[in-house]
């Protein structure tokens, strides 16, 4: 099991326990019974929202009404973080491997401590997820956690819960801070982006040839990157490069294309440009573990070895690409700590039914990346 995950977790649910108390924020985090709802069906099926409604207890819809809270926050947030309330979960696309691990794990938490929480798929569709957010307002939930499909409609997401007064937190996709400025019960919970592409960086460094393995006085990469619009996927291939010429490294890019954070469209891109640019590729940067896992198929049916005369490195410690660290098939990767920013999501949802506000500029709470050798992988498995 992952003990190290879920001990980080704990530790970060403790550490925004306590700091929710210091604040004067919702001074309830503990456990209540579960509820007999049966989420992982609803999950599956991402059934319409009358279907929803139905599922959801009464007593926990009479109990935490959003206009309570808005009247008497204190009362609202007492009952909601005993865990009756009903929360809204809108996730980007269900077919993602990270988001999966982060769906999952906010369900344990929720479900754990006696929410009755809906999960929906925005199927990679901005407009289904604004139809979804729209139907949890309609249904009164008491808040929501949002994973949006395009960071670029952060401001209409924001505008439609500031309406409704929903209690809100955006998770994985990180509007600006001004834009979150806009609604004072709107929190961001997540990475900074930025620090897992220095990490990918450092990795690279951290090799015996730092990145030069045919010693020409350069480092020469391909970038297989996220979806471009996502910031995640912007910092992690700025800030990989960065950390090598900020170390005195030359770099040459003999590719950067964008594989949407996906398995296929990454092992596409490898094996193309393995195809096209052969021994000359000396690393392989992927901004997440997904795409690297494909790469590493190209890379292997192209009779190339990894830590040998090729280098690759991915982010979000999924299980399979632990594995593969762990018998020396990727040089790294970054845990990218789905338990813990579920933790913190639902600590700063719960402060926010507590009544907390958030100023501008203090609404992203931030979750640190952790980089992962063979030398650690067995503390993330
Ligand atoms: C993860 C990716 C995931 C993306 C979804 C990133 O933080 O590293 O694996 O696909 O979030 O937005």
């Amino acid at each position: 099991m992952k003990l190290f995950k879920r001990v980080m977790a704990m530790t970060m649910a403790s550490i925004m326990v306590f700091s929710m108390a210091a604040c004067g924020g919702s001074d309830s985090a503990s456990t209540s019974g579960t509820n007999e709802a049966a989420p992982a069906e609803k999950e599956e099926e991402a059934a319409p929202a009358e279907t929803e409604q139905e599922a959801a207890p009464e007593q926990a819809e009479e109990e935490a009404a959003p206009a309570e809270n808005e009247a008497a926050p204190e009362a609202g947030g007492e009952a909601a973080a005993g865990g009756s309330g009903n929360i809204g979960v809108c996730i980007y696309k269900f077919d993602d491997a990270f988001m999966t691990t982060y769906r999952n794990a906010l369900q344990e938490i929720l479900e754990g401590k006696g929410y009755t929480v809906t999960f929906m798929d925005g199927k990679n569709d901005q407009a289904e997820q604004n139809n979804q957010i729209n139907n949890f307002i309609t249904q009164g939930v008491d808040a929501l956690i949002i994973n949006p499909v395009m960071t670029s409609a952060a401001d209409q997401i924001i505008a439609t819960v500031k309406d409704a007064g929903i209690p809100t937190v955006l998770i994985n996709r990180e509007p600006t801070a001004e834009q979150m400025s806009a609604y004072d019960k709107l929190v961001y919970v997540g990475c900074d982006a930025r620090q897992s592409g220095t990490m990918q960086g450092e990795l690279i460094l951290d090799t015996p040839n730092k990145g030069d393995i045919n010693g020409d006085g350069k480092v020469s990469y391909i970038m297989i990157q996220g979806d471009p619009e996502n910031v995640d996927a912007q910092y992690r291939t700025e800030f990989s490069v960065k950390a090598l010429t900020d170390a005195g490294m030359e770099v040459e890019e003999l590719d950067l294309q964008r594989g949407d954070w996906d398995r296929n469209k990454g092992q596409e891109i490898a094996q193309n440009d393995l195809a096209k640019f052969g021994d000359d590729i000396e690393v392989v940067f992927c901004n997440n573990d997904d795409m690297a896992i494909g790469a590493l198929q190209a890379i292997q049916a192209a009779g190339r070895t990894v830590n040998e005369d090729i280098y690759l490195v991915g982010v979000d410690a999924l299980d399979a690409a632990l594995n593969e660290v762990a018998s020396g098939n990727m040089t790294g990767t970054v845990l990218n700590d789905a338990n813990g920013q579920a933790a913190g999501a639902v600590d700063a949802m719960e402060a926010l039914l507590g009544g907390k506000t958030y100023a501008a500029g203090e609404q992203s709470i931030y979750v640190d990346y952790v980089k992962v050798t063979p030398d650690n992988v067995a503390d993330f498995q």
